[in-house]
């Protein structure tokens, strides 16, 4: 058997600690796959004494992730310590000047330094992966940067942030407001540190940059991903939007279209039988459509210890055989800037308005989204007291300019106790 691929680790928290789990409890399975054993050099975290439950008593110790970077028993530096810049970037660009092969679980430096990253990787004739990045242990950057890489990929969509999926789950099945299961969901541990990063989309954000980065030879262009959080999703849209036949995700769509890369993050109503649609709890779901593939479905736990250390590994195993593929599917300069998309493709739409119960003041509404040229499909009115009379609306599909002048023209007709709820319907 070959030389064994020596390892250094920075970062043992959940995913470093499942890691070295994975190599000590199935040493002879991975060396039977990746053709030589795997040897741990060195690791390093921010505690040295602290209990984790792995023994550590054969790896040398660092203090410093940018020196266990450098070291030269080092051939693979595992980067699993998290945060966009400081330690990690600086640890990640050392572990590159060197020569090193990279592998990290960190979408947030991949999102917005990933470009830099990868040429600096390519120049050195080394890897930088990150399958771990996006949605935990589903290996949904292998399937689109190998699996699919003979398809034009015309959407990539999915459920990417565990906890936002568990909060609207728990707020429809449990009848709770958003602000209660904000503070379950905190009382659990669900929550990142900066919780906006996971209800503000922006984790998922994320992850959706580096996906359409794969599935559309373009750079990753975090800056252009249209974010909308999940913190004004009311209980009275997810049990209205239900009633209608759907349910509300924090849904991440990039396509390339006409008018650009669009890439969305933003709740959006997905019928309530399609795979999405019944997604619960803290799972994620990767949704991928190519010409010659038609659409995959993955689906998985997105979070976690074995989970994310599954997806490292798997980038260990490849390095192991000797595979350096390019970070983003193509040679990172042959990645292209796309102009991101001024607004998004048209979709039918649900509108949620709280009109006064006047005579007339429904004729006003249909006037004003007739219009605009936005054609009502189903419209439901529910029982009410005497002040507002709840309207439900789904629109035919409409582009996103017509329902911004609808729902200017809806809120000039004064009819509204209100302002009113507009979401998007995916179509999966
Ligand atoms: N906080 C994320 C989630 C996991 O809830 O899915 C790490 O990206």
């Amino acid at each position: 058997m070959s030389e064994p691929l020596r390892l250094g680790i920075a970062g043992l928290g959940t995913v470093g600690t499942g890691l070295l789990k994975i190599v000590q409890t199935h040493p002879d399975l991975l060396a039977a796959r990746a053709g030589r054993p795997l040897a741990i050099s060195a690791v390093s975290a921010r505690s040295r004494g602290k209990n984790r439950g792995v023994d550590l008593s054969d790896y040398d110790w660092e203090d410093d992730p940018v020196a266990l970077a450098r070291r030269d028993d080092v051939d693979v530096f595992l980067e699993l310590m998290g945060g966009e810049n400081g330690p990690a970037k600086a640890a990640v660009e050392a572990a590159l000047a060197s020569g090193k092969h990279v592998v990290t679980a960190n979408k947030a430096m991949l999102a917005i330094h990933g470009q830099a990253m990868a040429e600096a990787a390519e120049a050195a004739g080394v890897a930088l992966r990150f399958e771990a990045a996006v949605a935990g242990g589903i290996p949904c950057v292998k399937a689109l940067a190998e699996g699919l890489a003979g398809n034009r990929i015309t959407r990539v969509m999915g459920v990417m942030n565990g906890t936002c999926n568990y909060i609207l789950t728990r707020m429809a099945k449990a009848h709770l407001t958003y602000n209660e299961v904000f503070e379950e969901a905190h009382a659990l541990g669900y929550l990142e540190a900066d919780p906006t990063l996971d209800v503000g989309g922006i984790d998922a954000g994320h992850k959706l940059a580096l996906l359409a980065s794969i599935a559309f030879g373009t750079r990753v262009a975090f800056d252009a991903v249209q974010l909308e959080g999940i913190d004004r999703v009311s209980i009275a849209d997810i049990e209205q939007a239900r009633d209608m036949g759907y349910r509300i995700k924090l849904l991440g769509v990039a396509q390339m279209t006409g008018r650009g890369l669009e890439q969305r993050m933003q709740p959006c109503l997905v019928p309530a039988k399609s795979p999405l649609g019944q997604l619960d709890n803290a799972m994620n779901m990767i949704v991928l459509e190519g010409d010659a593939v038609g659409q995959i479905v993955l689906r998985g736990a997105g979070a976690g210890e074995g989970p994310t250390a599954s997806a490292v590994i798997a980038d260990v195993m490849d390095i192991a055989r000797g595979a350096v593929l390019p970070t983003f599917g193509q040679p990172a300069s042959t990645l292209a800037a796309a102009p991101p998309a001024c607004s998004a493709a048209p979709a039918p739409y649900y509108l949620r308005l709280m009109l006064q119960d006047k005579p007339g003041a429904l004729a006003k509404i249909a006037t004003a989204l007739g219009d605009a040229g936005v054609s009502i499909n189903r419209m439901r009115q529910y029982g009410h007291d005497d002040i507002a009379a709840p309207v439900l609306i789904v629109t035919h599909t409409t582009s996103p300019d017509a329902l911004a002048h609808a729902l200017a023209g809806i809120e000039a007709t004064g009819t509204l106790v209100d302002p009113p709820v507009a979401l998007r319907i995916e179509e999966v």
